[in-house]
């Protein structure tokens, strides 16, 4: 048989003969730092084969971090007669081993035939996102995810925890931001409430969890726009002090965190302080997308803001709000990072990261903030965001994408710091249709996240989807077949419908109707 490895390593040969079968007798043997890796392989054992070690034979597995190496993340695996050996670079290192090793276990039904695996990731930033705003995925569901991660290289969790539809942090100086803001009486499907939020517990217990699996967690609180949930629970956070409900439909709200009154910036920057205590990894997200400034036109504070800013426009309060958050995460040691549209007027710090996501900022725009020296992280949705019909983002679309352009030159290409994958659940409700979007596109993604450039090809990666697809269910997702993942010109038209369709579930409406009554009340003001 033909063992495979996804992502595909930077250097792999197998033989054909079975050498090494791993039976309950095997010993492992790890050196201090390889706890991890240890673990995550015993743990491999039992779930997928109910093996727990007895570790009185002569087959081992040997695991050790030899920090020699040159690359961060890197190791070589060697299944020689009766022995598996795993050197890593780091902790990282080995634990990407083992997860070369999971697959090919798998594959053999515990029987290796001689293989030689020397492998490092392409990009050291290695991403998948979660939105959990829109729904709430319980603790469990989030580990599932976290282990999905680990299988396939990736090495950032972005936790996007706040939404105009759902506020789930727990912060105990704001205890209401999720009494009230957690819960939505109906969604965009049916009458049904839906709500949910993590403790403070919660969430360290799944910081802790991904530690264990090498995934540092970025946390996400998404300001100033998308907050109608926070404005729910804290209306004084809005211009007009709005009394909203937390947003039952999905769609870019007007109501925003009003960024003249100073109060705003106290209150986040309590939130903030709250989430460092959990999130240690030294990077938040601020957000910063898709921001109306409707209100901000008439609002009296966000007006005398600009003015005493010398802001000329909107576009530069909004820029000012995240230069601001952005200067007082640094202050405190961690990373900003915000999405591209978050900038209107191209003057927030260069040492700030930009997540890309949207198609409307110009390539020709990336490529220069790049080449100036801003570090971006490439999240395009033309490609990476799973949500999207296989109908706009197929699998082999996924798979061709190439994130750093050309043009970049070549001494700033390290600022392209690498590539994320985004689930957006506003139509993803259930755990079910997260595995139908997620994977195969996952699988596509961390190619390009971790294989050298020069070693993709979409022909031997389709090669590889059977047992890719095996792996996957055997963790009981429930993935796309490889005809949905890449639909047929009558399917795609099917799909394209029922796209336009979900438009028509964005409450515009009453949006209209609520903006003009903001207008008529306070615009004569
Ligand atoms: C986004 O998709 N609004 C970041
Ligand atoms: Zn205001």
């Amino acid at each position: 048989m033909n063992y495979s490895v996804i992502p595909e390593p930077r250097e792999m040969q197998t033989g054909t003969k079975t050498l090494f079968t791993l039976t309950r007798l095997c010993n492992i043997s790890s050196e201090a730092g390889c706890e991890k890796a240890e673990a995550c392989l015993k743990k491999f054992l039992s779930d997928a084969f109910s093996l727990e070690l007895l570790g009185t034979g002569k087959e081992s597995v040997i695991l050790r971090i030899d920090g020699t190496m040159q690359k961060s993340e890197s190791y070589i695996l060697t299944v020689k007669e009766n022995e598996v050996q795993i050197i890593g670079s780091d902790e990282a290192g080995v634990f990407y081993g083992v997860q070369s090793i999971r697959q090919l276990l798998f594959q053999g039904n515990l029987e290796l035939p001689e293989v030689y695996i020397n492998d490092g990731p392409r990009f050291p930033y290695r991403g998948f996102m979660l939105d959990c705003g829109r729904y709430f995925f319980t603790k469990e569901a989030v580990f599932v995810f976290l282990e999905m991660m680990a299988l396939h290289k990736l090495n950032t969790f972005h936790w996007h925890l706040s939404e105009d539809q759902g506020f789930r942090a727990q912060i105990m100086s704001k205890l209401l931001l999720t009494e009230i803001g957690s819960y939505r009486s109906h969604t965009n499907f049916n009458k049904r409430k839906h709500e949910g939020y993590y403790t403070v517990e919660d969430m360290k217990e799944i910081v802790e969890y991904a530690h264990r699996l090498c995934i540092k967690v970025i946390p996400e609180i998404d300001t100033p726009g998308h907050t109608v949930a926070m404005i729910a629970a804290y209306p004084e956070l809005s211009c007009f002090d709005r009394d909203l409900t937390v947003a039952t439909h999905w769609g870019v709200k007007h109501d925003v965190l009003c960024v003249g009154k100073e109060s705003t910036f106290t209150f986040m920057q309590e939130v903030i302080d709250e989430l460092l205590e959990t999130f240690t990894d030294g990077a938040f997200h601020l957000g910063g997308d898709e921001v109306p400034v409707t209100r901000w036109r008439l609002c009296p504070h966000c007006r005398k803001r600009m003015k005493e800013e010398g802001l000329k426009n909107e576009g530069g309060l909004h820029t000012y709000y995240l230069d601001r958050m952005a200067r007082y995460l640094k202050s405190k040691g961690t990373e900003p990072i915000m999405w591209n549209d978050s900038i209107k007027e191209l003057m927030v710090s260069k040492d700030v990261t930009w997540q890309l996501w949207s198609d409307d900022m110009d390539k020709k725009d990336v490529v220069s903030e790049i080449n100036a020296g801003r570090p971006f992280i490439m999240s395009n949705l033309r490609a990476y965001y799973l949500d999207l019909p296989y109908a706009q983002v197929s699998l082999k679309k996924t798979y061709e994408f190439e994130p750093v352009y050309e043009d970049i030159k070549k001494e700033k290409e390290h600022l392209v710091k690498g590539v994320e994958a985004c689930l957006w659940t506003e139509f993803v409700p259930t755990m079910q249709k997260a595995g139908y979007c997620t994977y195969p596109r996952l699988g596509a993604f961390c190619e390009t996240a971790w294989s050298p450039r020069e070693k993709k090809s979409y022909k031997s990666f389709l090669s590889k989807l059977p047992p890719y697809y095996s792996l996957l269910k055997g963790y009981g997702t429930d993935p796309a077949s490889l005809s949905q993942a890449n639909p047929g010109p009558v399917s795609k038209a099917g799909n394209l419908i029922w796209w336009e369709r979900r438009k028509l579930c964005w409450a515009g409406l009453s949006n209209l109707i609520d903006n003009a009554y903001v207008k008529k009340t306070y615009g004569k003001k």
